[in-house]
């Protein structure tokens, strides 16, 4: 798994196998995840990036978050109080939908330029500081957008250390710089736009083109430039060190209070709750909830992980029979997700209250779902607890406040952090798996036969795309039972059994999808497998449906 050179197939046995090696390496004193020693105050860096609401203001934060500079967005709006703990390096103006002289139109607020820290403003950014330090924007000509070749006309700007004499960057602008503000220099142009990066000798730049996208191949070495030689931050922000400054923050938050935590077997919940056991130990209960509706040997696993490889406090409920005798008889979708999720909640309130007074209930809430639940007021996204989480329920009515230390992560920073804490890496690699289970992949009448099926179909469909070394590189891969049964052949006799199908897509964010060309190999060894292996089943179809229109589950 670790050794790239291993000719061990990975399967998702290795959950176990890592679950083992980590006993015994603690059996022999060795430590399973390494030491972590905390950033010192003056140390820690932020550059903050000012929202003017681009649709590209989140990966600004990505870029810097590349850099290793810890990085946080904030509405236009956000007064200096708020920033000062942060200990800013230095402020990035985003873009933004706006034009300058529209009214009520978002203007960088005084400390921008007071504080005298660098400052980088990108399109609607750049204007901004045009306009406020008396330059002047024109209405562009015609309206920019797409690739351009920018040329640049200094040679010694520290932006621009280490890059071509002309490269090609994004434009996406209607206005565009006419007069500098006093003290600016031209830093590059194009063919379209005569000021196309602009600079002072105080440390703020103006550019007019997006180096935050893909489609500016050198964007990385202008964040790069900005972080390192404009502002001067050092590159320490590591997974080492969020968790150092993540265990000081929840023993602050919580002191002697009592956390729960809801376990899904996901990589979102798995860090969360590890994070929170590293800082108040035995103060946090987690909840691990078998609905009935998870994969083979997915109990077990979780479990293994959690009690005997990280020894955390675990309640363990298997509420399969009360999920299932909820769900006989129904075969509406929606109808079937909203039992499930109501039944969660039952049994999770239900083994809470068994544990008398609790403070606190940890989600693992991601900085996308916060910026998107509100990207105008930080209080307003806090106040909201995420209704599509994995573990598939909201206890809205339990008082207890929210404790969500991934909050400001990325998911690909969740699981660099959950190597750091030193979680299995299938825990950390899963796919994607929905709350409702494989409920919303069979479908119809959900029973324990139909259940049984689709795990052994399913557990084939992850062994061989694993075998295949494909199970990183897809977004979800796993079989339907479709409501199907259809006519067949074994042998002399005529069956009539089940129709699996197949799933796989490629996908960013799950919002759309593309499903996946499998290699034929690879669907024959499948299909091959579940028709031989699984009784009942004597049909297998792959699904060729991107979405939309479909969606990813069938259900
Ligand atoms: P759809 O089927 O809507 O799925 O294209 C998009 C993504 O969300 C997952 N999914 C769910 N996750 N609870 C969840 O926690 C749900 O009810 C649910 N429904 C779909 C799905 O697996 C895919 O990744």
């Amino acid at each position: 798994m670790k050794d790239e050179q291993s000719h061990r197939v990975p399967t998702s046995d290795d959950i176990e196998v890592s679950t083992y090696l980590g006993i015994a390496k603690e059996l022999h004193g060795e430590q399973s995840a390494p030491e972590l020693k905390p950033l010192p105050p003056e140390e820690r860096e932020t550059i903050v990036v000012i929202d003017f609401g681009s649709q590209y203001s989140m990966l600004i934060a990505r870029r810097i978050r590349e850099c290793h500079v810890y990085c946080e967005l904030v509405p236009w709006d956000t007064p200096w109080e708020k920033i000062a703990p942060l200990n800013p390096r230095g402020f990035v103006l985003s873009g933004g939908p706006a034009s300058v002289y529209n009214p009520g139109a978002p203007v960088a607020l005084s400390y921008i330029y007071d504080k005298h820290l660098p400052v980088m403003g990108i399109c609607y950014g750049m204007q901004v500081i045009t306009q406020q330090l008396g330059g002047q924007i024109s209405p562009g000509e015609k309206r920019e957008y797409g690739h351009a070749m920018l040329y640049l006309n200094t040679e010694d700007c520290p932006l621009f250390a280490g890059l071509p004499p002309s490269f090609s960057v994004w434009m996406s602008h209607g206005d565009q710089i006419l007069n500098l503000p006093k003290n600016f220099k031209t830093l590059a142009y194009t063919d379209n736009t005569p000021v196309a990066a602009m600079g002072s000798d105080d440390g703020v730049f103006g550019l007019q083109f997006h180096p935050e996208v893909i489609h500016t191949p050198m964007g990385k070495t202008i964040f790069q430039n900005f972080v390192y030689k404009v502002c001067g931050c050092q590159g320490n922000w590591t997974p080492a060190n969020f968790i150092t400054e993540s265990i000081e923050k929840i023993k602050n938050q919580v002191g002697d209070g009592k956390v729960i935590c809801a376990l899904s077997g996901g990589v979102d919940s798995a860090v969360t709750a590890t994070l929170i056991n590293r800082a108040i130990g035995n103060n946090l209960t987690c909840i691990f909830i078998n609905n009935g509706l998870l994969r083979r040997q997915e109990p077990e696993r979780v479990l293994n992980t959690f009690l005997r490889n990280l020894k955390m406090n675990v309640t363990y409920v298997d509420a399969s029979e009360r999920f299932l005798e909820r769900l006989k008889g129904v075969t509406d979708p929606e109808v079937k997700r909203h039992m499930i999720g109501e039944e969660f909640i039952k049994v999770f309130e239900e083994e809470a209250a068994k544990l008398g007074k609790v403070n606190f209930l940890a989600q693992g809430t991601l900085y996308p779902d916060v910026i998107e639940s509100s990207s105008a007021s930080e209080t307003k996204a806090s106040a909201t607890i995420k209704s599509h989480h994995n573990v598939g329920g909201l206890p809205a009515k339990m008082k207890l406040s929210l404790i969500e230390p991934l909050r400001y992560l990325f998911k690909d920073e969740v699981r660099e952090v959950g190597m750091a804490l030193g979680l299995p890496e299938d825990m950390i690699w899963r796919q994607p798996f929905p709350g409702p289970g494989l409920a919303i992949r069979i479908i119809g009448e959900v029973t324990k036969e139909k259940l049984e099926t689709l795990r052994a179909a399913d557990w084939i469909v992850m062994n061989e795309v694993k075998k295949a070394k494909l199970y990183r590189q897809l977004w979800q891969s796993f079989a339907v039972l479709t409501g199907i049964k259809s006519v067949g052949v074994t042998g002399d006799y005529r069956s009539y059994g089940y129709t699996i199908a197949i799933r796989a897509i490629n996908s960013d964010d799950a919002m759309t999808a593309e499903w996946t060309r499998l290699p034929y190999d690879l669907l024959a060894r499948i299909s091959d497998r579940i028709v031989n292996e699984v009784p009942d089943v004597n049909r297998v179809v792959y699904d060729i449906t991107s979405k939309p229109p479909a969606t990813i589950e069938w259900e």
